[in-house]
């Protein structure tokens, strides 16, 4: 370089005190979008977060993700995710890298704070933050939570993605979640079902699904259960015992698939427990209360609780191919400016619903339900 361009340099980076950007930098630059996972877990979350943090690349938006749920927007706890920190094993891999949280809404110092106290603070956090849009990806109590919200702000743009394992959340055939959950069910019983054969045994088995039966009745179907019992109706337990009993007089063993929020027409029993480190009832023991009740008449009847490992697995395909819809989809309404809806599946298709239409945030099972309709011709014993 000559002697004169390089005097002219040094004068145009002094005079312009020119640095160059860094990567960090420029990041901030672009416009931002919040993501977070609320309530329970399930699979299929990673492979949403995946999908959006594509998609916002490709429009030229930056994500940052909340921590713990709705409690990270209140605190705020969040970090920037990009393709540079995340994989495409973020399809396959259960749980969430933006962890989740049931417990009380609590304020930085640990304070517990009230439902209105957190809306304002969301809302807060929100402007001050700058957003463009926030992906909320949560369970029906989500769907309530952000019709609040959009009601008392309806400057937020905000796209909510159903998730739950329970399938209880309107407006969408399917929730991500449920699918593998399913699939977890399936095998796990299917496991069961080897030694229920050996030992010539009733196994009462215990799956979650809260107030809606559809993984009792999709887990029950696809290991030819014998009963499958869902929380929507009232179980007749001396019909059950009749049938189990028939059951048991043609092969050596049984399988009652029992959804953990059932109740009794002749017994008084309830399975709902009241916490308080979470927001929330939740369910216990069911399935040990019919085995000791069959216990009279089958001695060695057993009961197993699934629990948990329904919230984990590596997720099916279907979770995974509705996860990229619904995550491709929110940035494409956040870019759209279409905000403020819940999506959905309808025929493989993503819908919207405003989420002021919404009247309705949950669903479950109806007793002309086709697949309760499946069960019941196959000759499985089935309250409805
Ligand atoms: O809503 C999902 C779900 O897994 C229910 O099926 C179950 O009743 C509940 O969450 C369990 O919640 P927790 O993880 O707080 O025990």
């Amino acid at each position: 370089m000559n002697l004169k361009i390089l005097k002219f340099v040094v004068t145009f980076l002094l005079l312009f005190n020119f640095q160059e950007i860094s990567a960090e930098e420029k990041s901030l630059e672009k416009p931002r979008i919040g993501i977070l996972t609320s309530g329970g877990d399930c699979s299929g979350l990673n492979a949403i977060i995946y999908s959006a943090v594509r998609r916002a690349e490709q429009l030229g938006y930056q994500v940052v993700g909340f921590k713990y749920g709705v409690h990270g927007i209140i605190k705020e706890e969040y970090e920037t995710i990009s393709t540079d920190n995340i994989d495409r094993d973020m399809l396959s891999k259960c749980g969430t890298i933006l962890h989740a949280s049931t417990k009380v809404l609590t304020d930085k110092n640990g304070r517990q704070i009230s439902t209105d106290e957190g809306d304002q603070k969301v809302i807060e956090t929100y402007h001050k933050l700058n957003l463009n849009g926030l992906i909320y990806i949560g369970g029906d109590g989500s769907t309530k939570v952000m019709k609040k919200l959009t009601d008392k702000d309806p400057s937020l743009n905000i796209v909510s993605i159903p998730k739950t394992i329970d399938n209880d959340i309107s407006n969408t055939d399917q929730a991500v979640g449920f699918s593998t959950a399913v699939k977890v069910a399936t095998s796990a019983i299917e496991k069961i079902i080897d030694t229920a054969k050996s030992h010539s045994r009733i196994m009462v088995i215990e799956v979650m699904g809260r107030a809606a039966g559809y993984i009792a009745l999709y887990a029950g179907l696809a290991v030819g259960a014998d009963a499958i019992l869902l929380p929507e109706f009232e179980v007749n337990l001396d019909s059950l015992k009749k049938h189990i009993t028939d059951i048991k007089n043609k092969k050596n063993y049984a399988i009652v698939i029992v959804s953990e929020a059932v109740s009794f027409k002749d017994h008084e029993y309830t399975t709902q427990q009241l916490s308080d480190t979470i927001s929330r009832t939740y369910y216990k023991g069911v399935a040990e209360y019919i085995k000791n009740y069959l216990k009279t008449d089958f001695p060695d009847t057993r009961s197993c609780v699934l629990g948990h490992i329904q919230r984990g697995g590596k997720t099916s395909f279907e979770d995974r191919i509705i996860a990229t819809q619904f995550g491709n989809e929110a940035i494409n309404c956040i870019h759209k400016n279409d905000t403020n809806v819940l999506l959905g599946i309808q025929n493989g298709k993503t819908i919207k619903t405003k989420l002021k239409d919404i009247k309705q945030t949950t669903r479950k099972l109806h007793n002309d339900d086709p697949m309760i309709k499946l069960a019941i011709d196959q000759g499985i014993f089935v309250n409805h």
